[in-house]
């Protein structure tokens, strides 16, 4: 067993992102709007805006009040579209339940959607246009392809199908030539489906739900979810996702551990996001 180091990769692609801006002398800008603080939204979005400010990316932070209306973010929004100086803009989700998350996501310009969560993005992901993909799938992809992991002719299983993760990942694995089969609450029988992965990606926000009977002997693990535990119950450990790392370690080939798996890639994927969001928007 092999474990993937995604704070490493992370540090790489965020190094190249800030060498060729330097290189470049050029100044790409993210807008990211938090609307209310919740706790785990707050650190994310303290993490967006650290990465920006080591990739030499303006970070431009709007944090604003729990009973913001939903014109008033939509207005928001529009104002940053119209903004030349922003090239990119995130409404970290989800949003507070008397906003319309939906409606949000298509408000931003297509051209500066950087997270890939508008039609128009999911749109030329499953044609294989040109487009933004969700940073959190296409971390992954990064992940596999710098651990030269072969994706073409695999069996490739997604557990999960939310618009953030598991769709979209299905569309990537697809893309380069990947057997792929999405699982989800209603798929019968899961096991079944899981032990034929040869990648086996966890998305299912179900906290060590993935053990080892889960998973083909030789495997490639990723495990996207994230879950708080109780140190006092759980031997001192204070984090864990959606596989069940200390059962299925001896089994798989290759694993992202939690922390320090998936989670840092989705931010340097944001960031390139962000960079390719420049270049589009000055060509
Ligand atoms: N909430 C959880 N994941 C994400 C993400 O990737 N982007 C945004 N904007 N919100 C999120």
């Amino acid at each position: 067993m092999k474990i993937i180091d995604g704070k490493t990769v992370s540090a790489a692609v965020k190094d190249e992102i800030k060498r060729e801006i330097n290189d470049k002398g050029i100044k790409p800008c993210l807008a990211v709007i938090l609307v209310g603080n919740d706790p785990a939204s707050t650190v994310y979005v303290n993490n967006k805006k650290k990465a920006c400010e080591y990739c030499g990316i303006v970070s431009r932070s709007y944090e604003l009040k729990e009973d913001t209306s939903e014109e008033e973010l939509l207005d928001l929004i529009e104002k940053l579209n119209l903004d030349k100086e922003v090239n990119g803009i995130l409404v970290q989700l989800p949003v507070p339940p008397h906003i319309d998350g939906d409606k949000v996501i298509e408000a931003i310009s297509p051209l500066k959607d950087v997270d890939g969560f508008s039609k128009v993005s999911v749109g030329a992901l499953s044609t294989g246009a040109e487009g933004f993909v969700p940073c959190t799938p296409a971390g992954i992809i990064e992940l596999l392809k710098r651990y030269d992991v072969e994706i073409d002719g695999k069996n490739c299983v997604v557990m999960g199908r939310s618009n953030i993760v598991g769709k979209p990942m299905a569309m990537l694995l697809l893309r380069r030539n990947g057997t792929v089969t999405v699982t989800h609450t209603k798929t019968k029988d899961i096991k079944s489906i899981t032990k034929n992965a040869d990648i086996l990606i966890a998305a299912v926000g179900k906290s060590c739900l993935v053990d080892a009977d889960y998973v083909k002997e030789g495997a490639v693990v990723i495990d996207v979810g994230i879950h708080r535990l109780d140190p006092e119950k759980n031997n001192g450990k204070k984090l864990c996702g959606d596989v069940d790392f200390d059962s299925v370690h001896d089994k798989v080939s290759l694993i992202t551990p939690v922390p320090g798996g998936v989670g840092p890639m989705t931010i340097a994927m944001l960031m390139k996001n962000t960079l390719k969001a420049y270049y589009i928007q000055n060509k």
